[in-house]
């Protein structure tokens, strides 16, 4: 049977599994995963380095002109983001980028920036994307969204826990403190606000393990794919 590509939106809140999920659906489907979260960060990651004013619009715009973001596959096929040909992977994931990337992706350069780099890698089809806004903005017409959730609590833990794998000791309330931040941020600013597609399937993971979730989503996706 021909299965027809499609493009898969997983949108949702920090810390909720979009970015494991996805992971997994892309391999499973022989699909490409765009971590969309990563490409904020780089840019926030260059921001930082580089010591932009975030109020100095022509300063943002200047710095992102040369900021060049790309993913290439690491010896275990796993998706690495690359910084002007650096591989910043590590470093994007820390607290120090993870307390800022919410400020930096409120601006609308950096925004246009990102959706037209994200349009382009999704225009073959056949990608799983996950973000905040990509059933809503980036792939509005995408054939498979989903909108993930989970409790706070549950978020935190596992977000801890993931810090830990990487050698980073951070306590709950730090982390706890941040993705609430981040969701405050997320779901007010005035430029592709977080929200929920209304043709998305939401998919609760407080209860669920990490292979209901990727069943769940393999399921939908071939459903769409006939
Ligand atoms: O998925 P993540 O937690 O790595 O994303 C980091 C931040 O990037 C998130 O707090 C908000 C921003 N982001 C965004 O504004 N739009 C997206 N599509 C993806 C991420």
């Amino acid at each position: 049977m021909n299965l027809k590509k499609i493009v898969i939106a997983i949108d949702g809140y920090s810390a909720c599994g979009k970015s494991t999920t996805a992971k997994q659906v892309a391999n499973v489907l022989g699909y490409r995963y765009i971590d969309s979260g990563a490409m904020y960060r780089a840019v926030t990651l260059q921001f930082l380095d580089r010591h932009v004013a975030l109020t100095n619009p022509r300063e943002v715009s200047r710095v992102l002109e040369e900021t060049n973001i790309t993913f290439n596959l690491n010896s275990q096929k796993e998706s690495e983001t690359f910084l002007n040909g650096l591989n910043v992977e590590k470093k994007i994931r820390s607290m120090r980028v993870s307390e800022m990337v919410s400020q930096v992706s409120t601006l609308k350069e950096v925004r246009d920036a990102m959706v037209d780099l994200q349009r382009k890698m999704g225009r073959e089809k056949g990608v799983v994307m996950d973000g905040r806004d990509i059933g809503t903005t980036v792939f509005p017409h995408a054939e498979l969204k989903i909108f993930m959730t989970a409790d706070m609590l549950v978020r935190a833990f596992r977000r801890q826990r993931e810090l830990l794998e990487k050698k980073q000791l951070v306590d709950l309330d730090e982390v706890m403190e941040n993705l609430v931040q981040r969701d405050r941020i997320d779901t007010t600013r005035s430029e592709s606000p977080l929200r929920q597609a209304p043709d998305a399937t939401v998919i609760d993971t407080t209860y669920i393990t990490l292979d209901e979730q990727v069943d769940e989503v393999v399921r939908l996706a071939l459903s769409r794919m006939i």
